[in-house]
């Protein structure tokens, strides 16, 4: 037997038994007269001793052992004399009666610990040894809780968890596809879904009304913190439902989740549109823990004569809490972090809201203190804030705002990993502008069902069509996303021709759903929670990576297998496939 406990397992009540544990070494300390070993293992570490009076070929054998060999010792539980109170097996230890070596270990390319001496990359090609460490381990243990509670929750709502395939067609709406070629049918090939929209909405035209999968997607786009090119999303379906069931039920479930990992009640999720989420936060997801909502200017800010304001689309502020005191130092500082090219602006007005209720701006040439007062009005600014403005096109001064109000959020420490901020975003438009294909694209996805009364504008001013569409949004990150889908053959044959697909082109493309529609396609509707964003936000983290267990570097490579690679030439004229020489 390898074992009778685990390492995370024995306590002062089980003194005097005789038990057998088996793990990895973590440290030994050979102390002259005494030899301690800890031995670890996923459920904690366990301190084995050894000293003078037992016998000498068994205390060589302890001074042997290497950092992470695998070992199995058997012994008696003691009570420590002294005891280590931050582990749960700290008040034990085992006085070893045998040992054994199970396997040995090379040196560790970096420590086994909670604080590592390791870098990311070195972390990455040996991420078997990173798993070991607490914080990873824990971030994997973590998510297995989160995605049990989620199969509970939908499971006991008689939601019917049902596999879709991974080999399927390529579409040409969102990301980018992965894609994998047939032996079988040469010159053609298959592709990753990007998530199993189509599936999903044709198994509740084949009756399945309630269905969730815990699925992989995979998207070629670049990465960031929040993305990876494959990630798992928690899919769900319903048929005969409006948006306000879909919201009831996965507002329920997000509920469930803050309730039983972090014993967290939260009332109704606020609910906001897309348009108010723009104007207030300048965002789509944005992050209401905190304030410094924008307040629109132009009205008391474009009666100057500062032609950089009276230029602007849009003059927007925000009033930062205490920040009045800031030093020109640490103002300039702002200005230039604003016009990196990653936010791109061209410059910030200030105004300090002094405490004795004056206010002295950067532009006192052209406001004089009753303008002042009307800029910390429309802000929200009390005395002790600092007023920050930036103007110019609309969207793009939004995006800089937003982008500065998040910065500040972090700096100021005002983003509490702990604090649980929830929110619906609804009204999503249905149809965006692509610059560089200059034509509209699905916002959402083409499945995406636009509101009933917004349908004539789709003619005259495709870009103000509102979708049935909506985001869950938790602390600043977009966890969800879904509508209410088309589920008639005529409408969606209308809004491909919307997003400019030929009759053709729709037909070739999703014909198969379009059939599916004619025989009698239920009202439905569902969302998808990307599984790891929800995870590592539960977690109070918004980097994702150390919630997956073998995850992409930023340039898309897994660094331990050494994947994507180069195949032999016999496998590539299997499948038919020439490939021109690549300069790397
Ligand atoms: P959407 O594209 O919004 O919707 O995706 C749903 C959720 O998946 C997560 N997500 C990602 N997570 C990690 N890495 C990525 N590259 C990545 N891309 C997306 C996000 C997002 O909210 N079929 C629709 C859902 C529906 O309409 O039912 C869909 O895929 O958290």
């Amino acid at each position: 037997m390898h074992r009778t406990h685990t390492c995370g397992e024995l306590r002062l009540a089980d003194i005097g038994k005789t038990v057998t544990l088996s793990g990895w070494v973590q440290k030994s300390r050979d102390l002259g007269g005494m030899t301690f070993i800890d031995v670890r293992d996923r459920y904690g570490i366990t301190q084995l001793t050894f000293n003078s009076d037992d016998d000498e070929s068994l205390r060589a054998a302890a001074r042997e052992l290497g950092r992470e060999y695998v070992i199995k010792a058997t012994g008696t539980v003691i009570e420590r004399s002294s005891k280590n109170s931050k582990i749960p097996t700290g008040e034990i230890e085992i006085k070893v009666s045998q040992l054994e070596v199970l396997n040995e270990s090379k040196l560790p390319p970096f420590t086994i610990e909670d604080e590592t001496d390791g870098g990311d990359d070195i972390r990455m090609k040996y991420r078997y040894l990173d798993i070991r460490r607490n914080p990873v381990k824990n971030s994997l243990l973590f998510r297995h809780k989160v995605t049990q509670e989620v199969r509970n929750y939908l499971s006991n709502l008689d939601f019917c968890e049902v596999e879709t395939p991974y080999l399927i067609k390529s579409t040409p709406e969102g990301a980018r596809d992965f894609i994998v070629p047939s032996r079988m049918n040469p010159g053609q090939f298959y592709a990753l879904p990007q998530s199993p929209q189509t599936f999903k909405q044709l198994l509740m035209v084949g009756g399945m009304d309630k269905y969730f999968q815990i699925v992989k997607c995979f998207r070629d786009e670049d990465l960031r913190a929040d993305r990876q090119p494959e990630f798992t999303q928690i899919d769900c379906e319903m048929s005969f439902v409006e948006q306000e069931d879909i919201l009831n039920i996965f507002e329920g479930m997000t509920r469930h989740l803050l309730k039983n990992i972090h014993g967290i009640e939260i009332d109704q999720f606020p609910r906001m549109t897309f348009d108010e989420a723009m104007r207030t936060y300048g965002n789509d997801k944005p992050d209401i823990r905190f304030g410094m909502k924008f307040g629109e200017l132009n009205a008391v800010a474009q009666h100057k004569e500062f032609a950089i304001f009276n230029n602007a689309e849009l003059v927007v502020g925000i009033a930062v809490p205490g920040a009045a005191g800031y030093t020109r130092k640490q103002i300039d500082e702002l200005i230039e972090w604003v016009k990196r090219p990653q936010v791109g602006a061209s410059g910030m007005v200030y105004a300090k809201y002094e405490a004795d209720g004056s206010l002295k701006s950067s532009v006192d040439k052209f406001y004089d203190q009753a303008d002042l007062l009307k800029w910390a009005e429309v802000t929200g600014a009390q005395p002790g804030d600092l007023i920050l403005v930036l103007s110019g096109p609309a969207h793009k001064t939004r995006a800089q705002l937003s982008a500065l109000r998040m910065e500040l959020g972090n700096r100021m420490g005002l983003r509490k990993p702990d604090e649980f901020a929830p929110l619906w975003v609804i009204d999503f438009p249905l149809l965006e502008w692509d610059e560089e294909t200059g034509r509209f694209h699905a916002m959402h996805h083409p499945f995406t069902s636009p509101k009933i009364e917004d349908m004539p504008l789709l003619d005259t001013d495709p870009g103000k069509v509102r979708a049935n569409a909506y985001d869950l949004v938790l602390n600043g990150n977009e966890i969800g996303g879904g509508s209410i889908r088309i589920h008639d053959k005529d409408m969606q044959a209308l809004m491909f021709k919307h997003l400019g697909f030929s009759t053709e082109q729709a037909q070739d493309q999703f014909g198969f759903l379009m059939n599916a529609f004619q025989y009698g396609a239920p009202p439905h509707g569902g969302l998808a929670f990307g599984l790891d964003r929800l995870t590592a936000i539960l977690g109070g983290q918004e980097t994702i990576r150390d919630f997956i267990a073998f995850p992409k570097n930023n340039s898309g490579r897994d660094v331990m297998i050494d994947a994507p690679a180069i195949i032999a030439k016999e496998q590539l004229d299997e499948l038919s496939i020439s490939l021109s020489p690549v300069s790397k």
